[in-house]
Formats: structure tokens, C-alpha cells, sequence
């Protein structure tokens, strides 16, 4: 039915909320609330430091990339503001649809200011005059009050035309994806954005060269754009020392939702601080593009799920324990990646449709020669496909059968 949707109360870790720390305590339909609670200082800051300073900043601060794929995003910042072809655009990536996450709808729902703030100083920074916010058509509620908050700031001064009287021109415009996962996709998003269907581009080149409308682009996600206020209003090396992190835990536990920590704590502890409802048999990390680990005790930073032969990926922390049917599991990974495979490719066309087939009949009768089926199918999808998608469709299979014996 249309009952409400109750707003996210994010949980924190030791050290508090800081990311998310005007969430669920300020009213997000109200500039003057952000504005009381410490919104646009990193906007007046990022004007003192200018263009070049800001980059310096978010180079300094080591912030990486909070899609996914952990990209520098300073390195991305300064390739862009250094291309002489004009005009340059700004792209929030905001089709938050990977399995499990769910933190980009906490920010934008809860601190729709924060996104618009963040947006305005990566336009300054990287000299474009037009952001494009494509939002995931399933977040309705995100979208009403972003809509609110741009209006707002339009109206107000803060975007349009002679930003706070500082010569800075900047407007986003809102796009709603259309259901498809793959729309999530950097190069997919362009299509989408200039009308075309939702297919993703081979890179190189990459998209600071050659995005948008075939011009420089910056593509950034929804958490990493809102980490550059505290950067600028802490400074670089603060902010550096104490990083927040987003995860989003579901499953096996007793608070499921969004926890803000900072690097450096353990999966152990995350899972702890969530409460465990019985014997944590494996933890999902990375969503459905990622893989399962059994080692609690790896800490979760990019690096050290990378060493676990895993993957941060968008913070999805899954938690499974033994009354979780994994077979049943993997086919729905299956099924989902066979659903949202674009088909532009033949390794994850075809690959994804044997994968399912071959999972389907092992949930019935294990068979060794299915078994080497679906590491040659999956190895060549990892090799060969175009995209993120087709290239990780095979990894939580991979993981579960290799660290949990499934099909043992
Ligand atoms: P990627 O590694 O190809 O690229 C990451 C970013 O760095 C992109 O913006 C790319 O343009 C940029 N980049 C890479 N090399 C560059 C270079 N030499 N110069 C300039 N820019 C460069 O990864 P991709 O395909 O963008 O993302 C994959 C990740 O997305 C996976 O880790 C997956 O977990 C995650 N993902 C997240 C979802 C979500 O809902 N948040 C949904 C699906 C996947
Ligand atoms: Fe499309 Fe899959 Fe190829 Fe990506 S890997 S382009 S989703 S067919």
C-alpha cells in the first residue's frame, strides 16, 4: 500500500557521524536548517582556496572513490580541469543499484543540501557549468527533495548564474532513471543522459577525456562528491585521519542499515555493532558484483578486502548465517545478473544465461562437469566482457564455491 516510508536513522560507530551527521537531525526540506548546521562553509572555502587549491585538497586527502571501483578522486578532478576542450560537465552518479546499497538514498533523502553544496564546489574545481544528477527511478522520495533543494538554492542564489556574487556559474539538472541496473554505469549514464539507449561505451577513453555529449567529464558518486565538504571545512590531513566510511548491512542481523565508521575498523566489529542472530556462516561484501568471505577479522578498507580476494565495492555488507539456502542465493545473483545484462556484448549475453542454466541444474544434482563449465563461462566473462557487469557476474558464484563449498 502507500503506507510512509519511515526516514533512515543511520547508526555510527565509535567515533560518530560526520558524513551523516545532519541526517535525521536537520529538517532536509529547509536551507536555512543546513545552512544553521554548517551547510555552504565548504562552499566559502573552496572560493578562498580556488579552483586549483580545492584540487589540491582532495588530492591530499586521498579520497577514492565511493561507487565502487576506488578511483582517486582528486587524480579524476585535476585530469578533467585540465582539458582545454570546453564545455566541461559534471555527472552525480546517483542510480544507486547495487544489491544491498543503500547509502546514497540515506544522503540524498536525508541531506539533500549536502549533495547540492558538493556538486557546486566539483563544478568550481573542475570549471563546468552544468551538473547532471541521474538518480535511480525507484528513489521517489529522494528525487521529491532534491528537486525541493535545487529549486531552493536557485531561488536563493547559490546556483544559477554569480554564485554568492563569486562569478561562478553552475546549474544541475535532475534525470531519473528508468529501472536498469546498468544505467549505473559511467559510460551508460552518457547514453542514457543525451537519449540513446542505456548501453556502456568501451573506455578508454576515459570519461575526464571524452564523456558527456563527447566532452570532459567528471563522474563521481553521491558519497564520495558529499566527503569533499568535510575535507574542505577540516582540512586535508583532519579529514585524512579519521575517514569516514559508509556500509550498508543487511541479513543476518538485528540492526540492519546504514553505518558510518571510519577506516580501519574490522569486519568483525562492523558485524558486532549490527548484532549477529546466529552463527555468521559468511559476509556478501561488494553486493552481488562482489564475493563472500569467511574471515571476519580483515579490516575494511579498499586494500585490505582487495588482499582478502574480495572487494569494498559499494559497502554492501551482507551477513549470512547457516539458515541461508546459498544455492537458492547464487541463483538469484544469476537470475539478476542474466536480467540486467544490456546483450551489447556476447560474453556476458550468453555468458549469464549458461551461468543460471548451470546453476539450476547443480541446485538439483551436482555435476563435475557443470562445475568446470561455470569456471570456464565465468573466466571468460571476467576476461572478455565490455563492462563491470559482464566482468563481475561470476565472482560471488566463484567465492562461494571455492570458500564455502557450496556444490561440495
Ligand atoms: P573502473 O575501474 O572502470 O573505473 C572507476 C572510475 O575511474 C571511473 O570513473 C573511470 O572513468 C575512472 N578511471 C579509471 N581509470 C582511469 C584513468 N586512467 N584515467 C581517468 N579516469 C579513470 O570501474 P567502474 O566500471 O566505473 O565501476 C566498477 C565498480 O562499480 C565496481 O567496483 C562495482 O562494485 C561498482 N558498482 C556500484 C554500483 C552501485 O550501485 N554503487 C552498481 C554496480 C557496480
Ligand atoms: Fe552489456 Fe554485459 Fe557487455 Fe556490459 S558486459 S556491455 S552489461 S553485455
Amino acid at each position: 500500500g502507500d503506507a510512509p516510508v519511515k526516514d533512515a536513522v543511520p547508526q555510527a560507530g565509535k567515533d560518530g557521524l560526520l558524513l551523516l551527521r545532519r541526517v535525521g537531525t536537520t529538517d532536509p526540506g529547509s536551507l536555512d536548517d543546513y545552512r544553521a548546521n554548517g551547510g555552504y562553509t565548504a562552499l566559502r572555502r573552496a572560493f578562498e582556496l580556488g579552483p586549483a587549491g580545492v584540487i589540491r585538497e582532495v588530492l591530499e586527502s586521498g579520497l577514492v572513490g565511493r561507487g565502487g571501483a576506488a578511483f582517486p578522486t582528486g587524480r579524476k578532478w585535476d585530469a578533467t580541469a585540465r582539458q582545454p576542450d570546453h564545455p566541461h560537465y559534471l555527472v552525480c552518479n546517483a542510480d544507486e543499484s547495487e544489491p544491498g546499497t543503500f547509502k546514497d538514498r540515506v544522503i540524498m533523502e536525508g541531506d539533500p543540501y549536502a549533495l547540492v553544496e558538493a556538486m557546486t564546489i566539483a563544478a568550481y574545481a573542475t570549471g563546468c557549468a552544468k551538473g547532471y544528477l541521474y538518480i535511480r527511478g525507484e528513489y521517489p522520495r529522494a528525487t521529491a527533495r532534491l528537486q525541493h533543494a535545487i529549486a531552493t538554492a536557485r531561488s536563493r542564489g547559490l546556483l544559477g548564474e554569480n554564485i554568492l556574487g563569486k562569478g561562478l556559474s553552475f546549474d544541475i539538472e535532475l534525470r531519473r532513471g528508468a529501472g536498469a541496473y546498468i544505467c549505473g554505469e559511467e559510460t551508460a549514464i552518457f547514453n542514457s543522459i543525451e537519449g540513446q539507449r542505456g548501453e556502456p561505451r568501451s573506455k578508454p577513453p576515459f570519461p575526464v577525456e571524452k564523456g558527456l555529449f563527447g566532452k570532459p567529464t567528471v563522474v563521481n558518486n553521491v558519497e564520495t562528491l558529499v566527503n569533499v565538504l568535510p575535507i574542505l571545512e577540516r582540512g586535508a590531513q583532519a579529514y585524512a585521519a579519521a575517514e569516514p566510511k559508509l556500509f550498508c548491512v543487511s541479513g543476518a542481523v538485528e540492526r540492519p542499515g546504514v553505518y558510518e565508521l571510519t577506516f580501519g575498523a574490522t569486519l568483525r566489529e562492523l558485524v558486532e555493532l549490527a548484532g549477529t542472530t546466529g552463527t555468521t556462516r559468511a559476509v556478501l561484501l561488494g553486493g552481488a558484483a562482489g564475493a563472500f568471505v569467511t574471515d571476519l577479522d580483515i579490516p575494511l578498507t579498499f586494500e585490505g578486502t582487495r588482499n582478502a580476494g574480495a572487494t569494498l565495492g559499494s559497502g554492501v555488507v551482507l551477513v549470512i548465517d547457516d539458515t541461508v539456502d546459498m544455492k537458492r542465493l547464487l541463483l538469484r545473483i544469476a537470475e539478476f545478473f542474466r536480467d540486467e545484462s544490456c546483450g551489447q556484448c556476447v560474453p556476458c549475453r550468453v555468458g549469464t544465461v549458461r551461468q543460471e542454466e548451470a546453476l539450476h541444474r547443480l541446485s538439483s544434482r551436482v555435476d563435475q562437469d557443470d562445475l568446470v563449465l561455470l569456471r570456464e563461462v565465468g573466466q571468460t566473462m571476467r576476461d572478455a566482457s565490455i563492462c563491470g557487469l559482464g566482468q563481475t557476474a561470476w565472482n560471488a558464484v566463484e567465492s562461494a564455491i571455492d570458500r564455502l563449498g557450496v556444490f561440495k
